[in-house]
């Protein structure tokens, strides 16, 4: 099994990490309008929690792109020419499984191409090679283990061809308007003209929808949540009473996004022993944890002008509840 390792995350010893983490928790706990990053829901039983969530019933978000990545793979191989070397390259691959669809299917066709799955998390990236080296053993892979930008570089440096990025499952909806641009307009610069890339959206739509799809009925989403403050208890030594914190999820129509809040079911007071410090959390102050952005398709548009690249196609699933919009780099 072969991959890479970045330096800059392998140097990143344990340390430093937690260090990091306590930093971010104490700006966010510091503000009047106390804050947490979603980066930190993806510890192993966070991406446990994840992975449930994505097969459940009223989370439509996987199933929809699924059902794109089924009905289009003709479609999105025919984006790049027979005499290209591509690369394949996926932002926070995961598990891989909607990717596979289009991997088997490339294959079978007898494409040329090479897939770097990139993920910040060592263990996905050796489950997922085991997994495609078992399943799929044509299939050249070589992950990264780093962050995007710098793992994209370093795919950059030690590989020519095409670049075909992948961007999946609406992970971009974390971010807001701004930092999507900037986010984008990175990518752009580590790209070469005509290169392309695959980004999920998901779709403005019925508000109840959206609300069932963030408050389960098997209450993983709430459980998701909860598991930051266990995360900060283990990592941080935090002492929270994750009973007393209550999982809100609510559409905030004037942003359009789903937000996540825990809320504190009482007065009381959580110390953090990294930080040699304790916070008051007063009754019914909310915890902001996560935006989740949803697009109408002429605001995909406007990023992708803004940004520097072209429209080839927008692949919606037959709900009409997300897309897959494929652009091309445009240089010069
Ligand atoms: C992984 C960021 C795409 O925003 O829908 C799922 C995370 N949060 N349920 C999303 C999430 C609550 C998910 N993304």
């Amino acid at each position: 099994m072969s991959y890479t390792i970045l330096d800059s995350i392998k140097h990143s010893d344990q340390k430093s990490l937690i260090e990091e983490m306590a930093l971010d928790v104490l700006i966010g706990f510091s503000q009047s309008e106390k804050r947490l990053s979603s980066k930190y829901f993806y510890d192993d039983k966070g991406s446990e929690i994840f992975s449930k969530i994505m097969e459940s019933e009223d989370y439509y978000p996987t199933r929809s792109e699924f059902e794109i990545f089924e009905n289009n793979q003709e479609k999105i191989s025919s984006f790049f020419h027979d005499q290209d070397d591509i690369n394949i390259i996926e932002l926070g691959a995961g598990d891989g499984k909607k990717t596979k669809v289009l991997l088997r299917y490339f294959l079978e066709q007898n494409r040329s191409f090479d897939y770097h799955p990139i993920d910040i998390s060592e263990q996905a990236i050796i489950d997922l090679t085991a997994s495609l080296n078992k399943e799929l053993p044509k299939l050249n892979v070589h992950g990264v283990v780093g962050q995007y930008f710098p793992s994209l570089n370093w795919i950059n440096n030690n590989k020519h061809g095409r670049n075909f990025i992948f961007f999946l499952g609406s992970n971009i909806g974390n971010f807001d308007l701004p930092q999507a641009r900037v986010f984008l307009r990175t990518l752009w610069s580590c790209l070469n003209d005509g290169d392309l890339v695959l980004i999920g959206f998901d779709l403005k739509k019925d508000i109840n929808k959206l609300l069932w799809a963030y408050n389960d009925r098997g209450g993983l989403t709430a459980e998701f949540n909860i598991n930051l403050l266990r995360r900060l208890n283990r990592d941080l030594g935090a002492n929270f009473k994750v009973e007393n914190f209550q999982h809100f999820g609510t559409y905030n129509p004037l942003k359009g996004s789903m937000e996540s809040y825990l809320i504190s079911l009482d007065d009381q007071t959580v110390e953090i022993e990294a930080l040699k410090k304790s916070f008051n959390f007063k009754a019914f102050e909310p915890i902001h944890l996560e935006y989740s952005y949803k697009y109408l398709p002429k605001d995909i548009q406007g990023l992708a002008n803004d940004t520097g690249f072209k429209i080839m196609d927008n692949l919606f699933d037959s709900n009409k509840y997300f897309v897959d919009s494929v652009w091309s780099v445009v240089k010069n």
